[in-house]
């Protein structure tokens, strides 16, 4: 049995927390909603649905066990586990293509963890106060997309941001897992979720409730999802649920062994799922009853919530707190998003825990100013134009790892487990027995669903099936 040197979580609550802290982020404020817009809602979602709870689900479990076993780094833990179980050091790079996803994602994650900051002030002063008195739905839309607009225009006020996210994620992670980011979670996730309902509370009083119930839950099977939509779904699935890059195998690491894996999963993955369908239920009877474009972009979340503190009582204050809560959600997650590559440099023994994490926040932090600049200066650079590829430094980034990095490293880590790993193994680590129904359906889904899944996804998305004529 190995020991983890990073320390353990004090308690099975204690990791449901952090995991869950590290799942409910920006994924399902900000992103959900947007790309759900984006891809017309009902038939996405149920897409989406299916995507976290056939796969996600299963690889969650397994990602958990793989870093429960190993107690290590994913780096050194697929290492170790590939020795043990006499397979090729080649599964390392599972672990070396989370540790890069980690400061890919951190580094756009910190910018637009960044927006939500800017917003503190903003709501705090009152600025949205001034949409009750506009008049027209037109006129708050427009406002609010001024307001928007200006900031993202702004690459100094990004760079402000930018920096003080990145110092705080820096703050807590050196502390280290009890004394930062147990600490750090315990309070957060159950006063975001009340502050939610109030938001749901107030999107039920507004006239075009049912309108977004129904844009969210009613697919319209007339109008195909394209490949591309499908390979949206499964990767928000995995982003949403911080899978495939080695964020919940180092938490797993650091889970104490009697603690249950197919029930905090559970717990885990309800949890992230529900915010970001309150999500959704607050955010599109806001985008209807104020004439917004569904399809708004990456904007959807920051044009519409402030509207609503905007008009509601006390609206500035709860609305201050709002971005306070998503902003400490979105820290929540950060630090699990680097902890893979902090864990690996501690491992290395060159490196202590300080100086890590000071090594890695500063490589994300400068990898960030290329997204800063793509919402700006570089708003119509195009490097990948000669493939007659329309994405901008921020699309291609989010592209790579959302869509690509997280989906196949979590196909992997299922391939891994369910393949090249003996059942007798898995089984008692996941204490059942191996010929309960539970645990076969668990195998069933890693061994065959998750393969084919992520794999037809994939390669109709990038084209193949269309190239060898298996679609049209
Ligand atoms: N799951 C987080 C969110 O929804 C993001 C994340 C991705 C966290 C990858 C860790 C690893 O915001």
């Amino acid at each position: 049995m190995h020991t983890s040197i990073h320390g353990q979580w004090s308690s099975r609550l204690a990791f449901i927390l952090a995991a869950t802290g590290s799942a409910v982020g920006l994924g399902n404020i900000w992103r959900f909603p947007y790309i759900t817009g984006e891809n017309g809602g009902g038939a996405f979602v149920l897409v989406y649905l299916a995507c976290v709870f056939l796969i996600g689900l299963p690889v969650m479990m397994a990602e958990v066990m793989l870093g429960r076993k190993g107690r290590h780094s994913p780096i050194n833990t697929m290492s170790i586990l590939a020795r043990e179980n006499q397979r090729s050091q080649i599964w390392q790079l599972i672990g070396w293509s989370g540790v890069i996803a980690g400061f890919i994602i951190l580094s756009y994650y910190s910018v637009i963890a960044g927006w939500a900051l800017a917003y503190i002030p903003r709501l705090a002063m009152g600025t949205f106060s001034a949409v009750s008195d506009l008049g027209s739905t037109q006129a708050v839309a427009e406002f609010a997309g001024g307001q928007f607009g200006a900031l993202i225009g702004d690459y100094q006020q990004l760079i402000i941001w930018h920096t003080l996210f990145m110092m705080g994620t820096m703050v807590i992670i050196s502390g280290g897992v009890q004394g930062g980011l147990e600490k750090a979670v315990t309070f957060m996730m159950p006063a975001l979720f009340a502050l939610l309902l109030i938001l749901l509370g107030y999107a039920l009083s507004t006239d075009k409730f049912i309108d977004g119930l129904l844009f969210l839950f009613q697919p319209d099977f007339s109008r195909a999802l394209t490949g591309q939509a499908i390979l949206d779904a499964l990767g928000q699935a995995f982003f949403t649920l911080s899978l495939g890059m080695g964020a919940i195998m180092i938490y797993g690491a650091y889970l104490p062994k009697d603690a249950s894996i197919s029930f905090t999963t559970t717990m885990i993955v309800i949890a992230d799922t529900s915010v970001a369908l309150i999500a959704g239920l607050v955010i599109f009877p806001l985008v209807f009853s104020n004439g917004l474009e569904a399809a708004g972009g990456a904007g959807l979340a920051f044009q519409t919530l402030p509207i609503a503190f905007g008009q509601m009582p006390y609206g500035a204050f709860f609305g201050t707190l709002f971005f306070v809560l998503l902003s400490l959600a979105a820290w929540s997650s950060a630090i699990s998003i680097i902890e893979p590559a902090v864990a690996w440099l501690v491992e290395t023994d060159k490196f202590s825990r300080l100086s890590a994490s000071l090594l890695c926040g500063l490589g994300a932090w400068l990898l960030g100013f290329v997204t800063i600049f793509s919402f700006n200066i570089w708003a119509e650079v195009y490097p990948l134009a000669s493939f007659g590829v329309e994405k901008t430094w921020f699309d291609l980034l989010e592209y790579l790892t959302f869509n690509m990095m997280m989906p196949l490293g979590g196909l992997f880590m299922a391939i891994f487990v369910a393949w090249f790993m003996n059942t007798a193994t898995t089984s008692e680590e996941l204490n059942s027995s191996p010929n309960s129904f539970g645990f076969k359906l668990w195998l069933f889904l890693l061994r065959y669903v998750t393969p084919v899944g992520v794999g037809i996804v994939f390669l109709n998305a990038v084209g193949v099936l269309k190239a060898i004529g298996i679609v049209s």
